[in-house]
């Protein structure tokens, strides 16, 4: 029996995910371990980088790691210069960094507010920023950036949060516009609630009350949204989403 032709085994991409020491982000590391990719994780937290570099599937053609704030210009940009100098540029870009505090608008200091602005969307506007040149002198590429269904519905004692993942899907849209006429395709996905230690910090009648309303019934799992992420970056599949926010979020939002 002849077995039958086998398309040519496709070329690593290198895949920049900012927050993949935890969560979500750490679970887009293990996928695109998976697909044999290169890896580029860039955390605040170089010990839990470290260890997940430990647990990774040895598929991955190469990991790097670095260490960085996402809301420091020059971190930033020392990082993807460090990036596109080791792997020789950056296909995929991933923004998952991010931080959530639950507290009433009337007792919020400024601080609390501009902090969550920084980290959740301030520093998605700095990757993007100085990954997306290298990606248009080099022909192309993708850009997710992980929003939350909270910035489509918002979510209270979190106005901070949601007003910071409201301006990442509004940067999602006008940024691939324009980046798409350029072969970068930028989009979103702004997952429902999911158990990371993200969520952990949250009361228990936040989480309990929010499991009660989703349609599911239940909160997600890192490993499941990873694959809509995986979606976004893929060529065939990914190659028609331009600017789009999909929602892996247990029907919390229905588009
Ligand atoms: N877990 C959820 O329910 C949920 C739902 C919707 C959206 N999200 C979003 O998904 C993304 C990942 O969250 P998660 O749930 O995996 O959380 P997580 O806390 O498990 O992971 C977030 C990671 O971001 C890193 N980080 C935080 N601030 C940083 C900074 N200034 N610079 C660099 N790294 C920084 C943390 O060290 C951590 O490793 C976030 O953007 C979050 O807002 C999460």
């Amino acid at each position: 029996m002849t077995t039958p032709p086998q398309p040519p085994p496709r070329a690593p991409r290198t895949v920049l995910i900012t927050g993949a020491a935890s969560g979500i982000g750490a679970a887009v590391a293990e996928a695109f371990a998976r697909e044999g990719d290169r890896l580029a994780l860039a955390d605040r937290d170089g010990a839990r980088l470290a260890a997940l570099r430990e647990r990774l599937p040895r598929t991955a053609a190469a990991v790097t790691l670095h260490t960085l704030d996402v809301a420091d210009a020059d971190q930033v940009r020392t990082t993807v210069d460090d990036v596109v100098r080791d792997h020789g540029g950056v296909d995929v870009l991933v923004n998952s960094a991010g931080i959530l505090t639950e507290v009433p608008l009337v007792e919020m200091e400024p601080s609390v507010w501009d902090q969550t602005l920084d980290v959740d969307l301030r520093g998605v506007f700095l990757s993007c920023r100085y990954t997306l040149p290298h990606m248009i002198a080099r022909g192309g590429g993708r850009i997710v950036n992980i929003a939350s269904q909270l910035g489509q519905k918002g979510g209270e004692g979190l106005t901070h949060y949601s007003a910071a993942k409201a301006g990442v899907i509004g940067f999602t849209k006008a940024l691939a516009r324009e980046a798409a006429p350029r072969g970068v395709l930028v989009n979103a996905v702004a997952p429902g609630p999911v158990h990371t230690p993200l969520v952990d910090g949250l009361s228990p009648e936040w989480k309990r009350a929010k499991e009660a309303e989703l349609p599911l019934g239940r909160f997600g799992r890192p490993e499941e949204i990873a694959p809509t992420v995986l979606l976004l970056a893929s060529d065939p599949g990914g190659n028609l989403y331009v600017g789009q926010t999909l929602g892996p979020n247990s029907g919390d939002v229905m588009a």
